[in-house]
């Protein structure tokens, strides 16, 4: 979808500025808002660049650089913390050889922390572009990544 279409879905009106940058990220192949389309929202709701580059800022899931084809996110909010993220963090480092806020070189994965993810029953937890995985354990996450490099490898 072009920017257009995506402002015309919604409606030019500023409300719907956060649904529209969620929805321009998630339609680019490397998860992240690049300086063109948001020249081209500016015009299309009529918003400052700076404002719109300014409110995105504010929420960590919108990025301004690219990221891998897998985004991992994982919840550092206190009960994920208290129930073993920062272990979490340690285990995909060490798998993947990047840190937090990195992307590997084949450009497949990039490593986020993030705040709640609202599913809090089952923390520690993560999600990988959309979709939520809880109750980690180290032997889980090497079989979660190691099925989508399987998958990845065959494509
Ligand atoms: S605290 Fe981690 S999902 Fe809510």
């Amino acid at each position: 979808m072009t920017v257009k279409e995506i402002v015309k879905r919604y409606g030019n009106k500023r409300e719907n500025l956060l649904q529209i940058l969620h929805d321009l990220q998630n339609q680019s192949p490397q998860k992240y808002l690049n300086k063109k389309d948001l020249e081209i929202l500016s015009e299309e709701m009529k918003i400052p660049l700076s404002d719109i580059v300014g409110t995105a800022s504010f929420y960590s899931m919108f990025s301004f650089t690219p990221r891998g084809k897998y985004l991992i996110r994982i919840c550092e909010s206190p009960p994920c913390h208290l129930l073993g993220a920062p272990a979490i963090f340690k285990v995909i480092e060490s798998k993947l050889g990047i840190k937090e806020g990195e992307t590997t070189p084949d450009g497949l994965f990039t490593l986020e922390g993030t705040s709640c993810l609202g599913i809090c029953g089952v923390a520690p937890a993560m999600m990988i572009n959309e979709e939520a995985y809880g109750n980690l354990t180290e032997e889980k996450i090497s079989q979660i990544l190691d099925q989508i490099r399987e998958k990845e490898s065959k494509r």
